[in-house]
């Protein structure tokens, strides 16, 4: 189908935790898009194909031992290397659907447990980054997502980090700042079609009232 003229992108973000099955449904929620005739672009956070990416990438995997400050702010300015490439394409019409986000820099720091890194203190890194329209949280028990196959062996695949990490994902909905508003929990429970349907039903009317222009520039 032919892309139609808009008058900017959308910009998509889906978060849960590690084996939700995220990276399923953003594939399903671009072909979807794509299909109804919509220009539709996929990024993931971590990038590790960058050079800071590439450092992530080794601290994952229990390479390299960083402070948890550090890798923080590298999971950060992985994001901050993106921003300007988001919005040129959000303002040439692009919807952009993004696999994970600064929520989970937020979360799986403050999920550490270090008292000195604060949730608050995380989230001031990313401040001013593009805003999402619309944020889906595919929510599952810790327990659920390790019976699918079980954790592989990065830095954060164990159950008691899983739980606090769903447990702080769930309290940005209290925050009452724009991390809640910006929120949508989705069952990751489900069948894959129905998780499909879900993550329809709350992204397709956002990314159409942002092309008909009857929502606001991006935010930050
Ligand atoms: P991935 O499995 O989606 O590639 O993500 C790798 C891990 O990095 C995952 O356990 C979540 C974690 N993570 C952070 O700790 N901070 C961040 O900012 C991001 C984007 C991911």
């Amino acid at each position: 189908q032919q892309a139609r003229p808009v008058s900017r992108g959308a910009f998509i973000v889906v978060e849960g935790l590690d084996r939700a099955g995220k990276t399923t449904q953003v594939k399903r929620l671009c072909d979807s898009l794509y299909a109804q005739g919509h220009n539709v672009k996929m990024i993931r956070f971590p990038d590790r194909t960058t050079p800071v990416g590439k450092m992530i990438d080794g601290y994952l995997q229990s390479k390299a031992q960083l402070d948890d400050h550090s890798i923080h702010l590298l999971f950060s300015a992985n994001r901050w290397e993106k921003a300007a490439w988001i919005k040129g394409q959000i303002s040439q019409g692009y919807t952009i659907i993004c696999d994970r986000y600064y929520y989970s820099g937020m979360v799986y720091s403050a999920a550490k447990q270090n008292p000195a890194l604060s949730l608050g203190w995380a989230r001031s890194p990313d401040v001013g980054l593009p805003r999402p329209d619309r944020m889906i949280f595919l929510d599952l028990d810790a327990k659920e997502a390790e019976a699918r196959g079980g954790y592989g062996e990065e830095k954060y695949e164990k159950r008691s980090m899983q739980e606090r990490v769903r447990e702080l994902f769930l309290g940005l909905l209290l925050k009452g700042e724009e991390e809640s508003t910006d929120m949508v929990v989705v069952d990751a429970g489900q069948s894959v079609e129905h998780v499909a349907h879900a993550i329809w039903k709350e992204t397709s009317g956002v990314v159409q009232s942002v092309e008909s222009g009857s929502r606001k520039q991006i935010g930050t």
